[in-house]
């Protein structure tokens, strides 16, 4: 891999991934800047999430190389990747949707301070705890009538703001968003669209999606996946009059 170059916070150097005769990712080369909101697009089936899955660790890749803020994690797995301040936002496991939203914001920010799970803790340790769990309670505007409800019991649009306030409290460098808009209506799309829009220079983001709307309003830059390839990156004006991305994708998208 090159040597670091400090505005570069992930590289993925000729990413491929292979399901048989399909090439899922084909040679896929990615830079993500520091603090930038970068949206991938592609139509269904074009790689998109097998390549966050490639980023993330939770699949192999056949080959390519991949580097955080100058770190080779090329053979690193998932959870040291995690640690490493690569992250992804996850749905909501089983458990946690029994528990409170601050319950969840706790356990998120405890286990991302690195104090273990303990049943007795220092009182002002405590503090120090639920107050990082409010402070990001309320910079992800989750209302506080809600805090003590049980998470899995919250409207659809309100659970992906705690999942966002969840991958958000282990301070990731990269974070990586695969569909967060999927199933949400109008207003709860546009919601999450001003969280994240908030949350810009926080954390460097890849974000893949379908609303185009959210994708044009949040992107500094967009890269456009078609059959496994990234086939143009660029402003979202570029890719906008991108004649071969309005012909493989936009066109029909916006039609
Ligand atoms: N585990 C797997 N085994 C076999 N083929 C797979 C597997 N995962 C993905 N694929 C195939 O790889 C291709 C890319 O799938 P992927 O899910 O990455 O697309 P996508 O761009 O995320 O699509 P969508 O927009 O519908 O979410 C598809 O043809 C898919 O069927
Ligand atoms: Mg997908």
């Amino acid at each position: 891999m090159n040597a670091p170059v400090p505005n570069i916070a992930l590289a993925a150097q000729q990413l491929t991934k292979r399901y048989g005769a399909l090439v899922a990712c084909d040679q896929v080369t990615l830079t993500l800047t520091t603090g930038e909101i970068h949206a991938l697009i592609g139509p269904n089936g074009a790689g998109k999430s097998t390549l966050i899955h490639l980023l993330s660790g939770a699949v192999a890749a056949d080959s390519g190389r991949l580097a955080l803020n100058g770190q080779d994690l090329t053979h690193v797995g998932m959870h040291q990747r995690v640690a490493a301040g690569l992250s992804r936002s996850y749905q909501i496991t089983n458990v946690f949707k029994q528990f409170s939203v601050f319950e969840n914001l706790l356990l998120a920010v405890q286990a991302c301070s690195g104090s273990s799970f303990r049943f007795w803790r220092p009182r002002a340790q405590d503090k120090v705890l639920s107050e990082a769990a409010e402070r990001l309670a309320v910079d992800c505007a989750l209302a506080p009538e809600t805090w003590s409800l049980v998470a899995g019991t919250l409207p659809h649009g309100e659970q992906r703001k705690l999942e966002f306030a969840l991958a958000l409290a282990a301070n990731p460098s990269v974070l990586l968003l695969d569909e967060p808009m999927a199933g949400m209506g109008p207003d709860e799309t546009l919601k999450l669209t001003t969280l994240i829009d908030s949350m810009r220079g926080r954390t460097t983001m890849l974000l893949v999606e379908h609303d185009m709307q959210a994708v044009f309003r949040l992107a500094d830059r967009i890269s456009v996946l078609v059959y496994g390839r990234i086939i143009a990156t660029g402003t979202p004006e570029e890719i906008r009059n991108h004649a071969g991305v309005r012909e493989a994708y936009l066109g029909e998208e916006q039609a």
